[in-house]
C-alpha cells in the first residue's frame, strides 16, 4: 500500500487548474450504455474510479479507448451484449450501480452485485429500486445481488424520500428510453445531475428541470452518440480553496465554477478568508486576517456539500475558537476526526455532531490513515501545517477521486512525497 509523507509546508502560493468532475464523469460514462453509437467525453480526470468504469463498460461489450494525455475517453456502445456486471468490479466502486438504469433500458435486464456499504455509511439502494420498479421493472434482490428485468420501461411519477444523487441519476437515465413521461419529485439538484441531463439531451433525450427538485423526462425511442466536456470538479475546487486557507496562503484556482461552490465560499469568508471571483478563477487568501471558527451543517445541494465536510474540518482545527460540524447526509462520516485528534486536534464527536476546538496548540505530525477519499484529502491538508512530518497511509482512497493531488499541491509549495510500501 502507498502512503504520502507530508512535511510542514508553509503557505501555498500560485495557481492550480481543476480537473473534470469525478461525480459527473462516472454517471455520464454509464449513460453511454443507452446508445449503440459512439460518445466522446472530454476533460475526463485520470482517476482509479474512471478506470474501473472503463473496465465495467468493456465487460458489457463496449469498446472503450482512454487517451489520458488529452483527458479524452471514447466509448462505442454498439458491441454491448451483456447485462451482468461482475462482482469484482462492483466491489471496487459503488458507482458501478449507476449502470443499472441504463443497462435495464438498453437490454431489458441488469444483474448487478449489491454495491454494499463503505466506511462512511451503509449506502442503501432502496430509492434506486423504488424508482426502477416505478418504471415497470421486476426486481429481485438478496444479500448478494440485484436482478432487474423489464419488457418495456414505462414512464411514471417517482417521489424520492431523500434527494439521492445516485437514485436521481439512475432513474433519469432509465426514463430517457421509457415509453411516456416520467416525473422525479424531490430529485437531487447537484450540478452533476445537470451535467448528466445536458449529456443525455445531447444524445436526444427530452429532459427538463434538472437542477431543480422536479425533473420531467419524456421518453424517446432512440438515443444517439454525442460529444461532451465534463464540468470541473466542485469538490476538488473546494479542497484547494481550503488548502489555501489552512496554509494561510494565496492561491488562484483556475477552471473552477464559483456558482458550484457558493456554500464553501460563504463559510471560508465567515472564517475570515478572502475569496475573490477573478477573471482567471477563484482567488483564495488565508493570509490577510486571523481565521476564526464557524459552524458547518452538511445538506443536499445547494447546501454545504458532505464531501467538503472532512477537508473543512481540517481547516477548523487551526482557527481561533470552537466550531460545530453537523453531518446530516451520511451516518458515519467522522472517522477523519479520530485521525485529526491523533495529530492533537482534540475533536469531540457526539452522534452527527463534531465539536472542533481551534488553535489551542498546533497540530503535530504523526502516522494517520485515509478512510475515504475526502478524509484522506483532509489529512494531507492537516499535514501541510502540522509540526514535523505526517504520514498518510492508504492513499489509494485519495487517488480514486483526486487527479494528481500530490503534484498539484507540490506545485503550490507543498512538500509531499509518495512512498510505496
Ligand atoms: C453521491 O453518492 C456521490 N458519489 C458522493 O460522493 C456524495 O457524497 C453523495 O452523492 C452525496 O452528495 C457519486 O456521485 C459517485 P446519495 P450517492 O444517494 O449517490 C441515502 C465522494 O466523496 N440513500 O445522494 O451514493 C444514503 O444513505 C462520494 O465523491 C438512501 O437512503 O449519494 C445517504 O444517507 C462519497 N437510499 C443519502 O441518501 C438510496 O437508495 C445520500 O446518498 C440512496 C441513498
Amino acid at each position: 500500500m502507498a502512503k504520502f509523507v507530508v512535511e510542514k509546508s508553509g503557505p501555498l502560493v500560485g495557481e492550480v487548474s481543476i480537473s473534470g468532475a469525478k461525480n459527473a464523469v462516472l454517471p455520464i460514462m454509464a449513460a453511454t450504455v443507452l446508445t449503440d453509437e459512439v460518445c466522446e467525453i472530454y476533460d475526463v480526470p485520470r482517476l482509479r474510479d474512471v478506470d474501473v468504469m472503463c473496465q465495467i463498460l468493456r465487460s458489457l461489450g463496449a469498446g472503450v479507448t482512454e487517451n489520458y494525455e488529452d483527458h479524452t475517453v471514447v466509448i462505442d456502445g454498439s458491441g454491448i451484449d451483456k447485462s451482468e456486471i461482475p462482482y469484482d468490479l462492483v466491489k471496487k466502486m459503488r458507482a458501478s450501480f449507476f449502470v443499472m438504469g441504463p443497462l435495464l433500458a438498453r437490454t431489458g435486464a441488469a444483474f448487478i452485485a449489491q454495491p454494499g456499504g463503505c466506511s462512511i455509511g451503509n449506502r442503501p439502494i432502496d430509492l434506486h429500486i423504488k424508482g426502477l420498479k416505478g418504471l415497470g421493472a421486476r426486481i429481485v434482490q438478496d444479500d448478494n445481488s440485484v436482478e432487474a428485468i423489464v419488457k418495456e420501461l414505462t414512464g411514471s411519477l417517482v417521489y424520492l424520500d431523500f434527494p439521492s444523487v445516485g437514485a436521481t441519476e439512475n432513474i433519469m437515465m432509465a426514463a430517457s428510453l421509457a415509453k411516456g413521461v416520467t416525473t422525479i419529485e424531490n430529485a437531487a439538484e447537484e450540478p452533476e445531475i445537470v451535467d448528466l441531463a445536458n449529456f443525455l439531451n445531447k444524445m436526444g433525450a427530452k429532459i427538463k428541470g434538472a437542477g431543480t427538485d422536479t425533473i420531467r423526462i419524456e421518453g424517446v425511442e432512440h438515443l444517439h452518440g454525442t460529444r461532451h466536456t465534463v464540468i470541473p470538479d466542485r469538490i476538488e475546487t473546494g479542497t484547494f480553496m481550503v488548502a489555501a486557507a489552512i496554509t494561510r496562503g494565496d492561491v488562484l484556482i483556475k477552471n473552477s465554477v464559483p456558482g458550484h461552490v457558493r456554500p464553501v465560499i460563504a463559510k471560508l469568508i465567515e472564517c475570515g478568508a478572502v475569496v475573490n471571483d477573478e477573471v482567471d478563477g477563484l482567488r483564495v487568501r488565508g493570509d490577510l486576517r486571523k481565521l476564526v471558527a464557524t459552524d458547518i451543517k452538511t445538506l443536499p445541494y445547494p447546501g454545504f456539500p458532505t464531501d467538503m465536510q472532512a477537508p473543512f474540518m481540517a481547516l477548523l482545527t487551526t482557527v481561533q475558537g470552537t466550531s460545530t460540524v453537523n453531518e446530516t447526509i451520511f451516518e458515519n462520516r467522522f472517522m477523519h476526526a479520530a485521525e485529526l485528534s491523533r495529530m492533537g486536534a482534540n475533536i469531540r464527536v457526539d452522534g452527527r455532531n463534531a465539536y472542533v476546538p481551534g488553535d489551542k496548540r498546533p497540530l503535530v505530525g504523526t502516522s494517520v490513515m485515509a478512510t475515504d477519499l475526502r478524509a484522506g484529502a483532509a489529512l494531507v491538508l492537516a499535514g501541510l501545517v502540522a509540526e514535523g512530518r505526517t504520514e498518510v497511509a492508504d492513499i489509494y482512497h485519495i487517488e480514486r477521486g483526486y487527479e494528481n493531488f500530490m503534484d498539484k499541491l507540490n506545485s503550490l509549495g507543498a512538500k509531499i512525497t509518495r512512498v510505496d510500501d
